[in-house]
């Protein structure tokens, strides 16, 4: 009886350590996630600024969109605590985040349409209006500053 139940104990300790373990890493994961977006971004406006061929952009575009597509998924619930900058409203408002979330999508699916098709002009407006949508996320959902 007294092993049986260190056992469960020793259980229970060993699960708990790797949820403890399994959280840090979606929090580190999704910031990762979400660095390489901005570097994407980045890249993209390089090629806006000096009119490039934004074809082989789409591929990017296209990382992009199964990265958002998975977004809600990395703010499981508990991951608010730890080193995020993600704020307590990702989950008390969390169907305003997911709308947040599905206009970005919607954006960047734009983006990819315009991208594919070669046309410059048309890229250079929609990603105008790209960085806003993320901002659109950033504003309610993001801590400024650490
Ligand atoms: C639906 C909401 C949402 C959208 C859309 C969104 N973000 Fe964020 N972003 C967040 C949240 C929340 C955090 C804080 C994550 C954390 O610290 O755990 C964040 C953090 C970041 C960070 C900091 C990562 C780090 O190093 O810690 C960058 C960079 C970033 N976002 C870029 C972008 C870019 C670029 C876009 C648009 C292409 C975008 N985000 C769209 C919610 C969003």
């Amino acid at each position: 009886m007294r092993v049986s139940l260190m056992a469960v104990a020793l259980g229970a300790a060993t699960l708990f350590g790797s949820a403890a373990f399994a959280q840090g890493d979606v929090i580190a994961e999704r910031r990762a996630g979400l660095k390489r977006m901005g570097e994407h971004m980045e890249a993209m406006k390089a090629v806006a600024d000096r009119s490039g061929d934004v074809r082989p952009l789409a591929p990017t575009i296209d990382e992009m969109i199964a990265w958002y597509r998975s977004m809600p998924d990395r703010f499981p619930p508990g991951s608010d605590k730890g080193d995020t900058r993600a704020l307590p409203t990702v989950w008390s408002e969390r169907p305003g985040f997911e709308t947040a979330n599905t206009n970005m999508v919607n954006q960047l699916q734009g983006l990819r349409t315009v991208a594919a098709s070669g046309d410059a002009a048309a890229f250079t407006s929609t990603f105008g209006q790209t960085g806003p949508t993320c901002g659109g996320c950033h504003r309610n959902y993001r801590a400024r500053g650490r």
